[in-house]
């Protein structure tokens, strides 16, 4: 994968995702703010059709060239706010490797790829709210966080809107913890 320096490259974060998702048969995921790329290319492997999407249309060319490099013919990119532009309750699974870090008081131009209240609105609890029209019945969600994100906020919100959550995997380093959440709903 070429660099770039304004893509997300494929970090610990993304590294975690990959390693908490089992690698089961599915029929549709979309991998949500893909960036590169990277894991929309990793759960070709096993589900038959993935739809990755990015805010970005730079995130999309770039991922989308990385795709020509490949021999995969199942994966499609989209420009889009998260899944605003798909149909109800059609995806096995659905991925986030979000922006989940506080406005830290300097704006950048990678603020996109890390800051989750970058345009004012906290995108993991917009991502949240969508969820259950996004995932098919019994579908499942495997999302990214820190303990730098506002956990309060999040666990507040999944614990009022009957949101199933469980701690797959985390890993520390020594100023923050980074953990994979999985997310279903039971009815
Ligand atoms: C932390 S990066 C993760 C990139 C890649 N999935 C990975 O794990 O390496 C977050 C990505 O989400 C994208 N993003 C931010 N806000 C978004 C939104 N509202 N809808 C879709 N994608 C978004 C960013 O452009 C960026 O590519």
């Amino acid at each position: 994968m070429e660099r770039n320096l304004k893509i997300y490259p494929p970090s610990e974060d993304t590294f975690l995702l990959q390693e908490s998702i089992p690698k089961f048969r599915r029929n549709l995921a979309i991998d949500v703010g893909t960036g590169s790329g990277y894991l929309a290319f990793f759960l070709s492997e096993f589900v038959n059709y993935v739809i990755a999407t990015d805010i970005e249309l730079d995130a999309i060319k770039y991922a989308l060239n990385n795709l020509k490099t490949k021999n995969i013919y199942n994966v499609d990119f989209v420009v889009t706010n998260l899944f605003d532009c798909f149909r109800e309750n059609i995806f096995d699974l659905i991925i986030f490797n979000p922006p989940y870090l506080p406005f830290n008081g300097k704006k950048t131009d990678l603020d996109v790829q890390t800051v989750l209240n970058f345009k004012g609105k906290n995108i993991i609890i917009e991502f949240l709210s969508k969820l259950k029209k996004g995932l098919k019945k019994d579908g499942e969600c495997f999302i990214v966080l820190s303990s730098l994100s506002p956990l309060e906020v999040i666990f507040n919100f999944i614990n009022s809107h009957g949101i199933k959550s469980e701690k797959i995997l985390s890993k520390r380093f020594f100023f923050e913890e980074i953990f994979v959440l999985k997310l279903s709903y039971t009815s």
